[in-house]
């Protein structure tokens, strides 16, 4: 990245939350993160057309509308990226743009993904003979290779992907006999590839049933991609030593025990969600190929980890997160190419890893708040605003029941509803009388 980005960069997101929203958009568009077009359709507040939903879902009645916002300061593998993020949760992005910054400031991000196939599985329950169907599988990979690229991937050979290996495994069932599962490694370039590698599964199962004389019971996807992971790497120098110890004590707690790791993998997923919301990818599948890779030695663990190396505090980020650019929601749904288009993520790969780092940031984050402030000073503070839109004060209640609560939280420690109702119920009182 070279100076003059990094400081035109800089300069768009300084003060930015405190900006009015035409600001925003005026900063953005200034950036060349949001054409003309974008402005206008934020401006009237995302409508989008009804007849676009039918083409996704059945039975529809309309759109569920989230908050659409920007997480800033991430430079990932040397390149500033504006973040778009489509969530309920208050202080995810704020933490996000805040920790980023820390990084940006004293550290850098890396990245990088190893392996390129996504798995297909095509199972044969009962398996008659498992040695010969490992055999006639292996003599024909070649030509069941061939023929799924021919016939159904062929779109993705053209763009230097597609089938590419094919493997034999045996489970013991709880009757004691064998099922064989067929896994088809397939490269989908910058398509998250489920349906395509539905479709290859589905038409190898007849000539695979004709070769073997096994019944194929069942075709699917596998959402534990082990053979492609991605991999974000978070390094910062000058951290105070006291604070990196206990960042590196809360990690080892999320890598040792399951109840932690949960929580951990939950905040990690604070950050990646959002993204795979707003750039229309499946999340769910996202959320349980790392869940299951996070399990791969038989206990649940984090699926990041950080050490204090010399100086420097060092985060890592490891796990399966297949997304696409193209196809599907992705190239229909205008926010999602509106937010691919404000990424300026030009591959599938380049959004895994922008996500992989995202996720990683938001954990430090976190554990900073955990083993420093603790997590209510940062959540609750913003979270004082939902409690007084949820008491149902009126825009001129709202800034005077903010403070109070603000009180409450600095006395008490803590702050809930019915603080919020309760004081607004004081105040309406007061006025009244
Ligand atoms: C809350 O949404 C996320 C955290 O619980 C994550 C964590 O505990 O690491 C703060």
């Amino acid at each position: 990245m070279d100076r003059n980005e990094l400081n035109q960069y800089k300069k768009t997101f300084s003060g930015f939350s405190k900006l009015e929203f035409s600001e925003r958009l005026e900063r953005l568009g200034a950036l060349g993160v949001l054409n003309k077009e974008d402005k206008s359709f934020l401006q009237q507040n995302c409508q989008m057309d009804l007849t676009l939903a039918e083409k996704f879902v059945e039975n529809v009645l309309g759109y569920f509308q989230m908050p659409f916002g920007v997480a800033t300061n991430f430079v990932v593998d040397g390149k500033p990226y504006v973040i778009p993020m489509a969530v309920e949760e208050t202080s995810i992005i704020a933490a996000a743009s805040k920790t980023a910054k820390w990084v940006r400031d004293k550290g850098q991000i890396t990245t990088h993904i190893s392996g390129r196939e996504i798995i297909g599985q095509i199972q044969i329950a009962i398996v008659k003979d498992y040695t010969a169907l490992k055999k006639i599988i292996n003599e024909n990979k070649q030509k069941l290779i061939a023929m799924a690229n021919e016939n159904v991937a062929n779109g993705l050979v053209r763009r230097g992907g597609g089938v590419n290996n094919i493997e034999v495994r045996a489970i013991e069932r709880d009757d004691g006999q064998f099922m064989a599962v067929i896994h088809v490694h397939m490269d989908a370039c910058d398509a998250m590839g489920a349906n395509i590698i539905n479709q290859v599964c589905e038409f190898l199962k007849k000539p695979i049933q004709e070769m073997s004389g096994e019944h194929v019971t069942m075709c699917i996807l596998s959402n534990l991609v082990d053979t492609k992971v991605t991999h974000a790497k978070v390094e910062i120098s000058g951290v105070d030593s006291d604070l990196a110890h206990k960042i590196a004590e809360a990690s080892l707690f999320a890598k040792l025990d399951p109840y932690r790791a949960a929580t951990n993998n939950k905040g990690v997923l604070n950050g990646i969600d959002p993204i795979l919301i707003a750039t229309g990818n499946d999340w769910r599948a996202v959320e349980a190929g790392i869940h299951a890779y996070v399990s791969r030695d038989g206990q649940y663990r984090s699926v990041t980890e950080w050490k204090v190396d010399g100086d420097k505090l060092v985060g890592t980020f490891q796990a399966p997160l297949i997304v696409g650019i193209v196809g599907g929601v992705t190239k229909l749904h205008p926010m999602a190419q509106m937010s691919l288009r404000m990424m300026r993520v030009e591959s599938a790969e380049e959004l895994s890893k922008v996500c992989a780092a995202v996720g990683l940031v938001q954990n430090l984050g976190a554990l900073k708040a955990l083993t420093t402030v603790g997590i209510i000073e940062g959540h609750m503070k913003l979270h004082i605003k939902n409690l007084t839109l949820g008491a149902g004060a009126t825009e001129q209640e709202a800034p005077v029941l903010q403070k109070k609560l603000e009180e409450v939280l600095k006395t008490t420690k803590r702050v809930s509803m019915s603080n919020a109702t309760e004081l607004l119920d004081e105040m309406r009182n007061g006025v009244n009388q």
